[in-house]
């Protein structure tokens, strides 16, 4: 594949021009750019810049309000609900994870669901907003079907991710930001590009057999079988059943009906680990716990014991000065 590195801050004013272009309001652009640059400086160019075409095309056949009037019901001190009135996920979830901490400030402990979304992009960058607070974060959010329930045949589950932020101190915050699908259908398209075979558990044919061809591949299978399944369907009674949207087969597809508004839905929750424990005490222990993993000593074939978030955190070190890397067709279209 051909690639080109440029500036991330070049990057992201094409892509707020695109989405400007397509009739989005600049200030939603703003943030949606911002969160898909996050994403390709952390090199999970899956969920970066590579997307804006088709937002672009979403925006265009009207699957998404350019201009949202996104909207907070208090429910109680410390849970809310927000509409998302069918804007981009991405400011959406920005939004949302804002009203958390707040309430997280004020009152200890935040939960808010989210309805009337859409795809909100890399997890960790509303995860990592609470840890630079010096709070804890959760973000799930469902996504429509590719993965099999475990044990069955045909896809039932999105790729669901879910992730955490936890605050350290003289470290980086642990960002755990991970699909309930063993891997994202992306890795299984690129093997099938690079005509690989790829390992066996990954995907299933229309029978729900294991391939190792990824072109048999119709669906995806949950990480950890039964386990990956059962936090698979904890992110969709999360951000679907308790946000009031859909759930698994019902909900919008991402790459199909671009003219319809796919009402997504998504769950947050901040607290304050002060609630808890002294703060300086959790941030002192949260260093030495990462001292020590830094200290265990690595199995054959690996270099190093890492944080979850920490290669992702290193990426985006070297990328903000050495540029980061996308696909040449993506810089052609955002260019163009
Ligand atoms: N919004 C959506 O609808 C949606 C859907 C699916 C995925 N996503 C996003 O896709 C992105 C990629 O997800 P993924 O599951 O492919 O991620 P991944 O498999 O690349 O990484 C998962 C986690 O494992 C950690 N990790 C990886 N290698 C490690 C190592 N050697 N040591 C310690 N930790 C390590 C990473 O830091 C990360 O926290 C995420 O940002 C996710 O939010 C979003």
């Amino acid at each position: 594949m051909s690639t080109i590195t440029l500036n991330h801050e070049e990057a992201k004013q094409y892509a707020i021009n695109k989405l400007v272009g397509a009739g989005l309001i600049e200030a939603h652009a703003e943030k949606v750019a911002e969160i898909l640059i996050h994403a390709d400086l952390r090199n999970v160019n899956s969920h970066g810049v590579l997307r804006t075409e088709h937002y672009v095309n979403r925006l265009k056949a009207g699957g998404i309000n350019p201009n949202a009037n996104i909207t907070f019901n208090q429910t109680a001190p410390t849970t809310g609900i927000v509409d998302g009135d069918n804007g981009f996920g991405h400011v959406i979830g920005d939004f949302a994870i804002e009203k958390a901490i707040q309430m997280a400030k004020e009152n200890g402990i935040g939960m808010v669901t989210v309805m009337n979304s859409s795809h909100c992009g890399a997890l960790s960058y509303f995860v990592q907003k609470a840890a630079e607070a010096n709070l804890i974060g959760i973000a799930m959010s469902h996504t429509d079907k590719i993965v099999v329930p475990f044990g069955g045949k045909h896809s039932f589950l999105g790729t669901n991710p879910i992730a955490y932020g936890i605050p350290a101190k003289k470290h980086k915050p642990f960002i755990l930001d991970m699909a309930t699908s063993t891997v994202a259908l992306g890795k299984v398209l690129q093997h099938k590009e690079e005509g690989k075979s790829i390992p066996e558990g990954w995907g299933v044919d229309e029978n729900g057999q294991p391939v190792t061809d990824p072109n048999k591949v119709v669906s995806l299978t949950p990480f950890g079988g039964p386990k990956g399944y059962g936090l698979s369907l904890i992110v969709d009674i999360f951000s679907g059943l308790l946000a009031g949207a859909a759930f698994g087969p019902h909900i919008g597809k991402m790459y199909d009906d671009l003219d319809k508004k796919r009402h997504l839905g998504h769950y947050f929750c901040v607290f304050n680990p002060t609630n808890f424990v002294d703060l300086e005490t959790f941030l002192a222990r949260m260093d030495q716990m990462i001292d020590e993993l830094h200290e265990s000593e690595p199995a054959p074939g690996y270099s190093k014991v890492y944080i979850p978030g920490e290669i992702e955190q290193q990426n985006e070190e070297s990328n903000r000065v050495n540029g980061i890397t996308i696909a040449k067709s993506v810089y052609d279209y955002l260019t163009d």
